[in-house]
């Protein structure tokens, strides 16, 4: 009796906070005011919906929310969306912590890509500019060269024997050995087995779709981690096998390079090519407090650039060259500008091709790099008016933001921002 007492009063209970928090969420929330689906206002089984159910449809949910409801939108019950590249660097310049609800997706908190304190963030990154340098990238072009010859000599056995190839499969491989050795001082040769590819990139998709079930439901991959490896392996999809195997790899590179530094030996563990791995510039990084150069940190941060240096480079790559072969007086021009460089250019030498240029700028444009919302906090209350750029009709009305509101414009917004782009920018024509 005392315990139905109980559980008819617990219901009673949290159906009145449903209904409280309810009527907080559509008329009291700071963001009340921001047009959008009442659904979305609401609760985040919208999102979960097009994200986890359909899968990885809100993104594009969100483009055709914003025709209905204007350029600026509730998206979940406390986040926004804005379509208008006119307020890009309002969003995304200056000190802004990452929004964190979605980063934490991924699992890998040490990377500087998931680190959503500004400060830290800006140290992180600083540690990683003598990777990205074009002086860095510059004097490892051979490890490109080397790739890029490997993977015409596969494309043209593959011609030779009139046998179908899998390019999708070979950019993801080529993408991920590029990567590995730019960054690690190991090699690593995934290019030669076109099978392992296929399945590596499957892998791959697999495990970036399951991130919006760890966004949504993070107690599934908390679970998984808590159990013993015996237990959680046969459970796990494999693209999470693969990263759990990339983080074993980094962490021995990683071990490797730490001995070597504390036995003052400082090129064992390195390539026979005698190139130094990005982690032996960032290991002895003085600017990184002790805490930002632990193990586990450091394998956090070498295992997600391995990941996104593989997947944005692969598609970009697919773009690219679905759309050389659909339109045959594309490939045409470019190869008619190409036969004006030498055959052994070098990337200085090739950068001065305009069209190649422009042929690159579109496939990176149409490959979206990062295809899910990348959120931002701004310090400060924000007014929103819309700007000529944008691109869905609005009444012209300002919006408050509330400080720290968690609020993006997504690269498939920005770089689909085609009407007021065409009126106002000379066309850079493509085709012809
Ligand atoms: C076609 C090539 C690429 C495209 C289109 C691309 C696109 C993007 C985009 C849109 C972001 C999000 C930026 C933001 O949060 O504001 C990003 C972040 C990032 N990308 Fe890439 N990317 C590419 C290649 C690479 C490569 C080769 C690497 C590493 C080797 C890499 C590593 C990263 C990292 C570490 C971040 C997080 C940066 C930060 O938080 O400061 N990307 N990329």
């Amino acid at each position: 009796m005392a315990f139905l007492q109980i559980l008819t009063t617990s219901v009673a209970v949290a159906g009145l906070w449903v209904v409280i928090e309810a009527i907080r969420r559509l008329f009291f929330h700071p963001l009340s005011h921001v047009p959008g689906p009442r659904l979305a206002a609401l609760t985040w089984w919208y999102e979960f919906y097009y994200d986890v159910v359909l899968p990885g449809k809100y993104i594009f949910k969100i483009q055709e929310l914003h025709s209905e409801y204007g350029p600026i939108l509730r998206i979940t019950p406390d986040e926004i969306h804005i379509n208008d590249v006119g307020f890009l660097d309002t969003v995304y310049s200056g000190l802004r912590d990452k929004y964190e609800y979605p980063l934490r997706a991924l699992r890998v908190p040490g990377g500087v890509g998931t680190t959503s304190d500004a400060k830290l963030h800006k140290l992180r990154r600083e540690a990683l500019v003598p990777f990205f340098s074009k002086r860095n990238v510059l004097s490892l072009q051979h490890l490109v060269t080397e790739k890029v010859d490997q993977l015409a000599g596969i494309i043209a056995t593959h011609a030779k024997e009139q046998s179908q190839v899998n390019l999708s499969d070979l950019f993801f491989a080529f993408s991920n050995d590029v990567v590995n050795n730019f960054l690690f001082a190991h090699k690593t040769n995934g290019l030669a087995d076109e099978k392992q590819a296929g399945i590596s990139r499957n892998n791959s998709k697999q495990l970036l779709l399951g991130i919006h079930v760890n966004k949504h439901l993070p107690w599934i991959p908390d679970l998984l981690e808590a159990l013993p490896t015996s237990i959680s392996r046969p459970l796990m999809p494999p693209g999470l096998i693969d990263m759990f195997n990339l983080f074993d790899r980094v962490r021995g590179e990683i071990s490797g390079i730490m001995k070597a530094q504390s036995s003052g030996d400082k090129k064992s563990g390195r390539d026979p090519a005698e190139k130094e791995a990005v982690y032996e510039s960032v290991l002895v990084n003085e600017s990184l407090p002790p805490q930002e150069r632990t193990l586990t940190r450091l394998e956090q941060e070498g295992a997600l650039l391995a990941l996104a240096g593989t997947e944005s480079p692969a598609i970009s790559l697919s773009i690219i060259f679905y759309h050389l072969l659909a339109n045959p007086p594309i490939l045409k021009k470019l190869r008619a500008e190409l036969e004006t460089a030498p055959a052994d250019a070098s990337w200085p030498q090739l950068e001065k091709l305009p069209y190649l240029m422009a042929v690159i700028e579109e496939g990176n444009r149409l490959s979206f790099g990062v295809t899910s919302r990348i959120g931002r906090r701004a310090p400060e209350e924000l007014i929103y008016t819309p700007s000529p750029y944008a691109t869905t009709p609005s009444t012209g009305k300002s919006y408050k933001i509330p400080a720290r509101t968690p609020m993006s414009i997504s690269t498939l917004s920005a770089h689909t921002a085609h009407r007021s782009f065409r009126t106002r920018l000379p066309s850079i024509p493509i085709g012809g």
